[in-house]
């Protein structure tokens, strides 16, 4: 295992790119299942969980190459129809090789994904979604086994759950309905921009997919997809972790290239409102230090809302933002992990049912502290940059399974960062 050792009051300056989004590529590789053609996928990160996701395509009997951010892929002899567990355990999103077996082998078997640290991570509502297509689902053994003998049939499908919209389950039932027979409805739909990048690229296979970034998805059936090639959307969740970075420690701002500015607008509405000078720039967004900041009252909510993926960056925010800020989780309310470590750095957070209460003191103090999931790691590097003396940061598996070298990405921007052997 590996750590982080950040040394805070460095300043950024300079120019920081984002890579392509992991939740935009993991759909997307499992939709090369689809077909028997070569897919070349571009702005593929290299990250643990896209190679996660390739392991398990190989396993599967994918041909897979890959040459810095490109992956080709072809899928023409699958054979085998089941993601084992010891690879679904290390990824949750493995599930969306459901849809796509389904699809094109008829039967699918899956391991059950199990929950992780910022929540039970059922996916009951993906399968409602797959029965309501026709296929047959057994859960045995910590196994989901699904068969659709006859094929799959389209229909009105309510996506809704008690926490709002499914991402991977709006993923996993349109890759479903793709080769269906007949038109298949999604009610209750994700509006993610992963799902219309997803989206985008099933229709240059030949999908006949309309309304995707819309609660109402519609898709007609058609007999088979094709290869294609594909540029992965960028990464709106690291754009947002270096938006806070800038914000935290610019000497003066930084630069953050390749934005889709409509894929962030909550998140700079929020840092603008929040006191931090951004400024669009083509496609990069300019964002000052937050000379006074102030705090701010967050709930997350599924796009367009303000994203889950982004309250534990903002939580390192305001832990040294003068005032009291609040911040409910309605998606994952267990998401905090990140505030018991930060406490161990001087934060003063209260959580209870889902909700933090941070009020700002004036400086965070480095110590040892430790991962516990993707963002939290994030939001514990963004804490040590602006803390006072070193912070250790073990357990960096977890960001380098979302994040494409990130501490390269900061030392660059000027950061005090080293990775060394734990
Ligand atoms: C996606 O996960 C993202 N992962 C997550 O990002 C993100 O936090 C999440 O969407 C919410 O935006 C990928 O895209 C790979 P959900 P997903 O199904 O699709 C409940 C990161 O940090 N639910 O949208 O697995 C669930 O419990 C990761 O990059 C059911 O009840 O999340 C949650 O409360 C973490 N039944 C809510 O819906 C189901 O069958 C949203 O979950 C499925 C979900």
């Amino acid at each position: 295992m590996e750590k982080f050792i950040v040394k805070g009051g460095a300043e950024l300056e300079g120019k920081v790119t984002v890579s392509g989004s992991k939740n935009a590529s993991l759909p997307i590789l499992a939709a090369t299942l689809l077909t028997s053609e070569q897919c070349v996928i571009r702005r593929v990160p290299d990250v643990s969980d896209t190679n996660y996701m390739l392991q398990i395509l190989q396993n599967l009997g994918a041909d897979v190459e890959r040459a810095s951010g490109t992956v080709t892929i072809r899928c023409a002899n699958l054979h085998r129809h089941d993601a084992p567990y010891d690879l679904v355990r290390k990824m949750r999103a493995s599930v969306c090789v459901m849809g796509p077996l389904l699809a094109r082998l008829n039967r699918a078997n899956v391991s059950l994904p199990g929950g992780c640290v910022i929540g039970d991570r059922p996916i009951d509502l993906h399968l409602k979604g797959l029965e309501g297509l026709g296929a047959d689902v057994q859960v045995d053994g910590g196994d989901v086994r699904l068969e659709a003998r006859y094929g799959l049939t389209g229909d009105t499908i309510d996506m809704q759950g008690k926490s709002g919209a499914t991402v991977l389950g709006t993923d996993n039932v349109m890759m479903a309905a793709v080769l269906a027979k007949g038109t298949t409805v999604i009610t209750g739909a994700a509006c993610e921009p992963e799902v219309v990048d997803l989206a985008d690229f099933l229709n240059a296979m030949g999908a006949k997919i309309t309304g995707a970034g819309t609660p109402r998805i519609e898709i007609e059936g058609v007999s088979e997809l094709g290869g294609v090639e594909h540029s992965v959307i960028p990464d709106r969740i690291e754009a947002g972790t270096f938006l806070v970075a800038g914000a935290m420690a610019a000497r003066e701002s930084i630069t953050v290239r390749r934005i889709n500015h409509d894929h962030l607008a909550r998140i700079t509405e929020t840092l603008t409102a929040c006191g931090c000078p951004i400024e669009k720039d083509g496609d990069n967004l300019i964002i000052g230090k937050a000379e006074n900041p102030v705090g701010a009252n967050i709930i997350t909510r599924p796009y367009p809302g303000f994203p889950t993926d982004m309250q534990a960056q903002m939580c390192a925010l305001f832990a040294t933002t003068a005032g009291t800020s609040v911040v409910q989780d309605t998606i994952f309310p267990q998401r905090f992990m990140h505030l018991s470590e930060m406490k161990r750095m001087g934060a003063n957070v209260e959580v209870d049912d889902g909700t933090a209460v941070i009020k700002g003191v004036d400086q965070l103090s480095g110590a040892p502290v430790m991962a516990s999931d993707l963002r939290a790691s994030a939001a514990l590097v963004l804490a040590a940059l602006t803390a006072k003396g070193e912070t250790e940061i073990s357990r960096v598996y977890h960001i380098d399974r979302g994040y494409e070298h990130i501490d390269d990405k900061l030392a660059d921007l000027g950061a005090d960062i080293r990775r060394l052997p734990a």
